[in-house]
């Protein structure tokens, strides 16, 4: 039997990624690797976790050791790395605990991928999961293309280009077989409510103010989350080794417009009058070194392997809404204890 492991599997977009392996794919054994820090959560995966192909491995990949005998042990045939510190704001205030775990934590996968394959490298492969902040910020035109230069502006998004170039320097020296992707903001459940979406769902419905950085005017392009499960599929089996592909929703928005039919749907689905959360609306100080502008240019991943949004954002957007209506004890158990501490320290009360 085949054995990927996918890191990261507990977060956000790694467990809509185990699913997707662990339904599509019963003849192969998916190993979920993950530290479970305040954004990893195995209730997202409880609907999948008893099936007979999946297996939960608590670790964490900074942990060179550790990461070195799991790789002897279970001999990988391919690895999709999702686990990284994710939250921009949070880097900002840690920058450390980024470059651990995004940097020396993904070389520690590279070197044990390249030890237990370095006699063949036939049907194996490294793939790393990045992100469109690596190109820095646009102005009101263009779009990031995958020959765009990297100009990183937080620690977050410096932490990834540097994993994205240690990849693709193990694949020019020791020629791993590696692919790397980089996309744009995902949207849909299982975010943990640090991020602007779920964040302000469930500061709507608890009537708490919506802290918008700035004016409002930085520029998102919004993917929803099944859509870069579907694109991580299609590039781990059928992209090119050493490439580079950018996947993106089309779908760009300024945050306030976002906010303002965040709050259009919200306010329709609890049953208030039109605009009432409206006033909820607060602008704060802009979060430090905030990129204007991203967007993908995902023309590449479209020619060469027909990958296409297939849930457009109206639908996406109420779906997910109306997931974290439904999953309210969800909710309340990940924005218990400590991320009281860290919303207060954040925006104060
Ligand atoms: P997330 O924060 O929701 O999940 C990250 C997961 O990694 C968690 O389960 C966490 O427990 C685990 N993890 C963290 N440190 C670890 C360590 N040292 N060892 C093992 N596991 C560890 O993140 P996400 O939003 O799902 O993002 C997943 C990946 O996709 C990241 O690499 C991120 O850079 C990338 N990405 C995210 C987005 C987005 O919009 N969220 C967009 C593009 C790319
Ligand atoms: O572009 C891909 C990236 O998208 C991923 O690599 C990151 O892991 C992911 O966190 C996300 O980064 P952003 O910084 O774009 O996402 P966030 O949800 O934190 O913020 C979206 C926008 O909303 C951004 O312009 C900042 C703004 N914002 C965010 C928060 C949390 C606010 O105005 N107020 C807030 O409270």
């Amino acid at each position: 039997m085949k054995k990927i492991l996918i890191t990261g599997g507990a977060g956000f977009i790694g467990s809509h990624v185990v699913r997707l392996f662990v339904n599509q794919y019963p003849d192969v054994e998916i190993h979920n690797l993950d530290k479970l820090t305040y954004a990893g959560n195995l209730e997202n995966l409880s609907d999948i976790d008893q099936k007979p192909n999946y297996r939960f491995v608590k670790g964490d990949i900074v942990d060179a050791e550790f990461i070195t005998h799991l790789f002897e042990q279970e001999r990988y045939d391919g690895v999709i790395h999702l686990a990284a510190e994710s939250h921009v704001d949070r880097s900002i205030v840690n920058p450390m605990e980024f470059i651990f775990t995004n940097v020396v934590g993904t070389v520690n996968l590279l070197n044990a991928a390249k030890n237990i394959w370095k006699d063949n490298y036939e049907g194996k492969r490294f793939y790393h999961i990045s992100t469109d902040e690596v190109y820095g910020a646009l102005g009101d035109t263009g779009s990031f293309k995958e020959t765009t230069p990297y100009s990183p502006h937080s620690p977050y998004s410096a932490a990834k280009a540097s994993s994205d170039h240690f990849v693709r320097a193990y694949h020019d020296t020791y020629g791993l077989p590696t692919v790397i992707s980089n996309c744009s903001n995902n949207y849909g459940p299982n975010q943990f409510p640090e991020k602007l979406i779920p964040l302000f769902i469930n500061n709507i419905k608890h009537n708490k103010p919506l802290p918008v950085y700035g004016k409002g005017i930085n520029v998102r392009d919004w993917l929803y989350v099944v859509d870069h499960a579907r694109a991580i599929d299609l590039i781990f089996h059928k992209g090119r080794t050493g490439e580079t592909y950018n996947i993106g929703g089309n779908n760009e928005w300024r945050n306030i417009d976002l906010i303002k039919k965040l709050i259009e749907i919200m306010d329709r689905k609890l049953g208030r009058p039109e605009g009432t959360s409206l006033q909820l609306i607060t602008y704060v100080t802009d979060r430090a070194g905030h990129d204007l502008r991203y967007a993908i240019d995902a023309s590449k991943l479209r020619a060469e392997l027909g990958w296409e949004p297939s849930i457009k954002f109206a639908e996406g957007f109420e779906k997910t809404v109306d997931w974290y209506l439904a999953n309210e004890k969800w909710l309340d158990n990940v924005t218990s204890g400590s991320y009281q501490d860290y919303y207060r320290k954040m925006y104060g009360e």
